[in-house]
């Protein structure tokens, strides 16, 4: 194997090996650094991808046992095959990793196998050995952010990839943070036999998320039986024999409570990852929030060295980190590379899904930009009726002036899959009137999208 490359990256999660693919298609010598016995970092390994497979069939569980009966379709003993659940979860996960073995195969990408560590601006060393290369791309993405007096054993009190392999359903879950990771996970175990209680510190779910969807939305998990603790905060957890005593007290004031707890999700949220890399020494600046500072092309203030993904700034979402990988491959192939960060959406894979793109009504009203709403509900949707899934509904918020698309908020079935058309529209600088004059299929869910960006002109035709 050669010692020297043009681009190492440094960790192989959808931004390093993405980068990885799009600066081999461009002709560079590229190797990729990951330290885990698999390729894909956390998405593939233990985020995105096992957790939708969980959800997944977490909800053909719940779909079978309750709401298939409302369809006309009786189905007797429905039980529950966890192992059978957990080892579906396995491959599906293995699949999406030696695909990535497959695509490094394919494009000439060398896996270098250990932990990867910067000696200099061209320089790596991995499991003992040096290679040089013109440019490195630092893609060591995030951990856990772990609480004070809540210590994590991955069996008791876990992180999600402890709640990814639980092998019995918890009696009682407790989910300290209403974030994506708590509410998506927490449905999981829920939908399987679960009694599960969320402990949030504000006093509201999915901070950065609109309030009018994330209000409904909270509303819709209380009906489904999730139940929430509200500005509260967590002080201590004890593990005795049969479970978790954990300690909270209102953000209020007031006495102390106690929670018992079969298993504790701690998901307050990630941070960046970079223990071991060696950015000390290389001089690679931090922001106070220890994330890679990088400028407009992702380069860090040493020449060579460049970062993507959720080491830096920005949402940490895969796709956002994918966008980053052959936005930074192409600007080091002398292309232009850019991401447009007003047009990345965001799904919550729960069910209802919650997806929303570009601005929430409070940043518009924070900026001081004058706006209009049009929103249209899913009972009002013949093919939302004809699945039974009518909860929820698509908001549409557009300049006052110019009537461009700025922000779009769907609560609904699949509105991981309709916000991709509010996406494009809000890419290619669309107007609420444009989304509102194309033909959309009927019956489909996606003509909600088309009715509320009618209803910004105070038009819908079905309500
Ligand atoms: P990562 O995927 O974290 O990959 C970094 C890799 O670098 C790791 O494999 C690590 O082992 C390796 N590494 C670190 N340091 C070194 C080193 N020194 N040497 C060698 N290798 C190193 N996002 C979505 O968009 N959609 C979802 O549905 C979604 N679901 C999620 C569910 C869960 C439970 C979690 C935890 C996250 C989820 N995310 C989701 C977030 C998503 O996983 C991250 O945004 C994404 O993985 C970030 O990609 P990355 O390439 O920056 O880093
Ligand atoms: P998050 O940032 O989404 O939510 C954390 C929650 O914990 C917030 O509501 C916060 O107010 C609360 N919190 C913080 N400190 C607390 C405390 N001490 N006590 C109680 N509550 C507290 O973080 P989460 O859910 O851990 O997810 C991490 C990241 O992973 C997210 O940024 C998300 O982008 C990504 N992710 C994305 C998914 C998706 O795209 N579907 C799925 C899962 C994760």
């Amino acid at each position: 194997m050669s010692d020297s490359f043009d681009v190492i990256v440094i960790g192989s999660g959808p931004g390093g090996y993405v980068c990885a693919i799009r600066a081999a298609q461009l002709g560079l010598k590229v190797a990729c650094v990951e330290k885990r016995p698999t390729l894909g970092g956390t998405c593939l390994n233990i985020g995105c991808i096992p957790s939708k497979a969980l959800l997944q069939s977490s909800e053909e569980f719940e779909k079978t046992k309750h709401a298939l009966a409302d369809h006309g379709v009786l189905v007797d003993g429905v039980k529950l095959d966890l192992a059978r659940m957990q080892a579906r979860k396995v491959d599906v996960v293995s699949a999406n990793t030696k695909g990535v073995e497959f695509l490094f195969r394919k494009n000439k990408v060398t896996w270098l196998k250990g932990a990867g560590r910067i000696t200099g601006p061209d320089s790596v060393d991995v499991a003992g050995r040096s290679y040089s290369t013109k440019n490195i791309v630092i893609a060591t993405g995030s951990e856990s952010v772990p609480l004070a007096g809540v210590t994590i054993d991955e069996t008791r009190i876990v992180t999600s990839t402890g709640a990814l392999e639980l092998e019995k359903v918890p009696g009682h879950l407790v989910v300290i943070g209403g974030g994506v990771i708590g509410l998506e996970l927490g449905s999981v175990w829920r939908r399987l036999g679960a009694e599960v209680t969320v402990v949030e510190f504000l006093d509201r779910i999915v901070p950065g998320m609109d309030t009018e969807i994330a209000t409904a939305f909270q509303r819709i998990l209380q009906k489904q039986g999730i139940k929430f603790r509200l500005s509260t905060k967590v002080t201590g957890a004890t593990v005795g024999e049969t479970g978790v005593t954990l300690t909270v007290e209102s953000v209020k004031g007031g006495a102390a409570e106690t929670i018992a707890a079969d298993v504790v999700l701690l998901s307050i949220g990630r941070r960046p990852y970079t223990e071991g890399l060696g950015l000390e020494e290389a001089g690679v600046e931090l922001d106070d929030r220890k994330r890679v500072k990088v400028d407009p092309h992702y380069a860090t203030n040493v020449p060579g060295i460049y970062a993507i993904g959720d080491v830096i700034p920005g949402p940490m979402l895969a796709h956002k980190g994918e966008e980053e990988g052959v936005a930074v491959a192409e600007i080091l192939a002398g292309q232009a590379g850019h991401v447009n960060y007003n047009a990345i959406p965001g799904v919550v894979y729960t069910w209802p899904e919650v997806a929303s793109v570009g601005q929430t009504e409070e940043e518009l009203k924070a900026a001081g930009t004058a706006y209009t709403v049009g929103k249209f509900p899913f009972t009002a949707n013949g093919r939302a009726r004809a699945m039974g899934d009518t909860d929820g509904f698509v908001k549409i918020l557009a300049d006052k002036t110019s009537d461009r698309l700025l922000g779009a908020h769907v609560l609904g079935p699949d509105a991981g899959t309709l916000i991709a058309e509010l996406t494009t529209a809000i890419e290619f600088g669309a107007s609420a009137e444009d989304v509102a004059r194309i033909c959309h299929a009927h019956p489909t869910l996606s003509e909600a999208v088309k009715e509320a960006a009618l209803a910004v002109d105070g038009r819908a035709l079905h309500i």
